[in-house]
Parts: C-alpha cells; sequence; structure tokens
C-alpha cells in the first residue's frame, strides 16, 4: 500500500522528530494523528500537516496508559477507520547517574520509552491485524548500541526497542504487518540541548563523519522510506542514521 493512502498515528509528534515524520508522511498524502502530552504544540503539527494539503488531527495521549492508548485508538477508529501506519516516536531521556538513581526514575524511562512503544503497537496492531496489514516504525537510539553515561534507563529502553522490534516483526509478518526501527544519531532537537551548548553540539557534529549532527529531516526521511513500498520486503530491522558514528556490523 503507498504511502498515500496511509492512515498514521504519530506519537511525540509536537516537536523535534515527531514533528518532522508528521510533516514528512503528511506531504506524501497519508492521514495523521499527532499524539502528544503537549496538546497546543500538537496541534500546531496537525495545523502544518493541514498546510500540505492532509487531512489532521491532535490528540494529547499518555503513551505510558495503556487506558489512554486504546482511547487514543479508538478515536481514531471512530474518525478514519483503522490506523494502517504507527511512528512509535514519543521518548524521554532525563539524566541520572546509575549509582543516585531511583526506581521510579528507572521505571519511569522505561514506561514511558519502552512500554509505551508495545502499548501503541499492540493497540494499532490489533486493528491492523483485521484491517489487512500495516506499517510500524519505532524510534530506538544509537545510545542502545554505545550505551549512556548518565543515561542507563534510557540506554535500556532503546535496546530494548530494538528487540521489541524483531519480535513484533516476527510475530506479526504473517498479519502483514511490517515492523522496523530507525537508530538516530544526535539529532538537532530538544532532546540533546538539554544537556549540551551550541558550541558542544556543533563540535560533536564535527567529530562525525559526515561532519554534523543530523536534521529531524534526515530521520523522517528515513521513517517514510520504511513506509513506503519501496520498503515492501524489509521487517524487523533496525536502521541507523548517524552520519556514519556507528557504523552497525
Ligand atoms: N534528538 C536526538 O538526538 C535523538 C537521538 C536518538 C533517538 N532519539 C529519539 O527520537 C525520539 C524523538 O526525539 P526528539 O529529539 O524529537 O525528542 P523531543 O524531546 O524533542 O520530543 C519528544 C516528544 O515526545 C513527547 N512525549 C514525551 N513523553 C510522552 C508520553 N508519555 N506520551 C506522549 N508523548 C510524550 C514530548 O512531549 C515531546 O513532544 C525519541 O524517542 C528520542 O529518544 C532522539
Amino acid at each position: 500500500m503507498p504511502a498515500t493512502s496511509r492512515r498514521v498515528i504519530v506519537t511525540g509528534a509536537a516537536q523535534g522528530i515527531g514533528r518532522a515524520v508528521a510533516l514528512r508522511l503528511a506531504s506524501l498524502g497519508a492521514r495523521v494523528a499527532a499524539w502528544d502530552l503537549k496538546a497546543e504544540a500538537a496541534e500546531e503539527t496537525a495545523k502544518q500537516c493541514r498546510q500540505r494539503g492532509a487531512i489532521a488531527r491532535s490528540f494529547r495521549v499518555d503513551v505510558s496508559v495503556p487506558e489512554e492508548v486504546d482511547a487514543g485508538v479508538a478515536a481514531f477508529e471512530r474518525l478514519w477507520g483503522r490506523p494502517d501506519g504507527l511512528v512509535n516516536n514519543a521518548g524521554i531521556f532525563p539524566r541520572a547517574h546509575a549509582l543516585d538513581m531511583e526506581l521510579a526514575q528507572w521505571e519511569h524511562v522505561l514506561r514511558v520509552n519502552l512500554t509505551g512503544t508495545f502499548l501503541c503497537a499492540r493497540a494499532a496492531g490489533r486493528l491492523m491485524k483485521d484491517g489487512g496489514g500495516g506499517v510500524i516504525v519505532n524510534m530506538a537510539s544509537g545510545r542502545a548500541l554505545a550505551g549512556a553515561a548518565k543515561g542507563a534507563h534510557y540506554a535500556a529502553s532503546k535496546a530494548g526497542i530494538i528487540a521489541l522490534t524483531k519480535s513484533l516483526a516476527l510475530e506479526w509478518a504473517p498479519h502483514a504487518i511490517r515492523v522496523n526501527c530507525v537508530i538516530p544519531g544526535v539529532a538537532d532537537t530538544a532532546q540533546p540541548r538539554e544537556e549540551l551548548s551550541d558550541e558542544e553540539l556543533h563540535a560533536l557534529g564535527a567529530s562525525i563523519p559526515l561532519g554534523r549532527i543530523a536534521k529531524p529531516e534526515d530521520i523522517a526521511g528515513v521513517v517514510a522510506f520504511l513506509f513506503s513500498d519501496d520498503a515492501a520486503y524489509m521487517t524487523g530491522q533496525s536502521i541507523a542514521v548517524n552520519g556514519g558514528a556507528i557504523m552497525v556490523p
């Protein structure tokens, strides 16, 4: 099914990579449900999708709360029918040293990043299964491969997303649901800017083989490819998009 006819949920769509993904898919003709905790900013994303000629709505959904996820998917179905696309992009990266990390901090990050990805995939996957298939793209992180000082919870959650991707791909291939994963390197969004200054980001970019950190659009382009028919024979894969910073074997 071409990207032009997709009905897609993008989580964490209020800003950064999620917004770029929503706009890119909207430009390709997809209907977009922009999910986020930040209702106003998510609506701005939906508005920008509509300005590109797409049908789009925003929804305030916390991906870590099963009832909210299930209600969000049900609302989507009432509005537009079954979703046939999902981008599990919502994620958090609060910094904490492992020795000082409270169990609650650990559990919160796992809950949003990993459990949230599972909950959204489960809710959308149930409808995709009955609707003839679909495409799911999960957002991992280079930290899953390289580890993260002050981010053990984050790195573990993102490594879990890679394994979850493969498991869902295996289970759901018979239902024509493709599940793939993007592994971004550092991208210029609020997330790295919480920790790094302009100068530090610039120095980091200079250390990357392609000479810069990613723009959110660099990640969105690969998500769009995974949605396209050109990726029809791909499932269970994790694609690193990092300017060559980590060469995945
Ligand atoms: N920016 C990077 O350098 C980078 C690198 C690797 C991976 N990633 C991953 O890419 C994704 C997007 O990153 P970004 O840099 O655009 O982040 P961001 O912080 O700019 O945006 C994340 C969005 O997710 C939303 N969100 C957080 N918790 C949520 C919840 N419980 N329910 C619904 N929405 C929620 C936030 O409100 C925010 O709008 C994340 O999963 C992140 O871990 C980012």
